[in-house]
């Protein structure tokens, strides 16, 4: 091998580690700026002693990979693909199991095979997974029976057990977090670059799911998808090709401690990337224009997505993007909106226009969770299937009557049968909420619900 080549290539994958660079002293300045939603962690010491271990661990993905991601993300912008982007809304490290991950990577495969085939539109497939131990909550505290403690903010922070032992933050969840995010990643690009996600396996993705509406409905497309690959198999394509898929992993970057520790010089460019995950986004509680996380995000190049609420100005939007996105660079920003279903025709429209009006290039992709949270009478937090779809297909007719892009879905799933969500095909109501009910947090789309889902989204996406 021509020695210059080879080091050649091995510079461009040499990440410099000099914590002594200004551009990522820099990136501590959030510190400078008011934060929400951080753990109070009781030592500082080890705070910092687990940061000084992350800052000198590998980085959990590469640069070019995120710049790859912010290519699709902009083909998706343009309408040339589609975003979807689904998992847990907090992963715990009990849970990250080879079971649950593979569970979960099937269901986005599947409703990606559905979107695909559907809507003859390649589909950008990103796990809310690998990083996602981390959540804001509406109260610093909990109080049960006279008991106050801190309140439960993910697996990265501390237990969800209530006891004071529990409940109080621990830094050295932090490595956990790192570690657990690793091995998960590891057997993400596994699956999807071994053959496990290769389209001739179409129908083994279905397997030992029970039959119901969205089993026959995936089963009949299945053979459908089998039957267009042997034909063009006859025809001489390679399908070799098909074996590995591209699949990003995205979280909510929301404890600043762990996204500064995991941000990388790129030796190819000397920019600085967050490499956490391909895809990070900050919440609708924590995207103040003034506060630390925009202040964080706005010095790291990975594809990015804000989180926007049915309260967001189009003021709000527009400064968003200056800070965010100075340059305007295609596929850099995402605007998720979470309005609610009984908000969205109300809310959405003026903000797209102002954006559109302003000449700015965001991809719009819908969250039609977070806005649809309601509890319900024997106490679960729950959502509506009907509202969620509702959510959605005012999105799709938003974007229609504005002549702009819905590029993406933003989803709380899981692989497995659990009962969280109201309705869908399984017609799971409230008492059947108590059969299997899991989630720590938000309630997930099981997989049924899931499928039936992207059979609905296809259809709008190919009537766009
Ligand atoms: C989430 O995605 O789990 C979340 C907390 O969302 P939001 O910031 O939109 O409330
Ligand atoms: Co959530």
């Amino acid at each position: 091998m021509n020695p210059l080549h080879h080091d050649h290539v091995a510079h461009e994958h040499d990440f410099s580690l000099s914590a002594s660079s200004a551009e990522l002293d820099a990136l501590a300045t959030w510190r400078d700026s008011p934060r929400v939603q951080q753990p109070s962690w009781p030592d500082e010491s080890e705070r910092a002693a687990v940061a000084a271990q992350l800052r000198t661990a590998p980085p959990l993905v590469f640069a070019g990979e995120a710049d790859q991601l912010s290519a699709r993300v902009a083909a998706a912008a343009r309408g040339e693909a589609f975003v979807l982007m689904g998992g847990d809304c907090a992963e715990t490290f009990a849970e990250s199991t080879a079971d649950r991950i593979r569970n979960k990577i099937r269901t986005i495969l599947q409703m990606s095979a559905v979107l695909t085939y559907g809507a003859s539109m390649p589909v950008v497939k990103m796990g809310r997974m690998a990083g996602q131990f981390a959540k804001p909550r509406s109260g610093d505290t909990e109080t049960r029976d006279g008991v106050t403690l801190p309140s439960y903010r993910g697996d990265a922070v501390n237990g969800y057990e209530f006891t004071e032992a529990s409940r109080t933050p621990d830094p050295h969840r932090l490595w956990r977090m790192y570690t657990t995010s690793a091995s998960t990643l590891n057997l993400l690009r596994a699956f999807t670059t071994g053959g496990f996600a290769d389209l001739r396996e179409v129908h083994a993705w279905n397997q030992g799911f029970i039959s119901g509406p969205g089993f026959d409905r995936f089963e009949s497309l299945a053979r459908d998808i089998d039957r267009a690959v042997r034909f063009m198999a006859a025809c001489g394509y390679d399908f070799d090709a098909l074996r590995s898929v591209e699949f990003y992993a995205a979280h909510e970057a929301l404890l600043l401690d762990y996204e500064e520790a995991l941000s990388r010089i790129d030796s190819r460019t000397g920019q600085i990337y967050d490499c956490s995950g391909h895809f990070l986004w900050i919440g609708e509680r924590t995207r103040q224009l003034d506060g630390a996380h925009v202040n964080f995000m706005a010095r790291v190049n990975n594809p990015i997505g804000v989180k926007l609420g049915p309260g967001t100005s189009v003021d709000d939007a527009l400064r968003l993007i200056d800070r965010l996105d100075p340059e305007r660079r295609p596929g850099r920003l995402t605007f998720i909106t979470r309005m609610g279903a009984d908000k969205i025709r109300d809310r959405l429209p003026a903000l797209v226009e102002g954006v559109r009006d302003a000449g700015a290039k965001v991809a719009w992709v819908t969250d039609p969770m977070h806005g649809n949270t309601i509890t319900s009478s024997n106490g679960y937090k729950t959502r509506r299937f009907e509202d969620i779809l509702d959510e959605v297909t005012a999105f799709f007719e938003i974007h229609q009557e504005l002549g702009t892009i819905p590029a993406g879905l933003h989803m709380e799933l899981t692989g497995d049968d659990v009962t969280e969500v109201l309705g869908g095909t399984g017609s799971i109501d409230e008492v059947g909420l108590e059969r299997r009910y899991e989630t720590l947090v938000d309630p997930r789309l099981n997989h049924q619900q899931s499928l039936e889902l992207a059979f609905l989204v296809a259809e709008m996406l190919s009537q766009r």
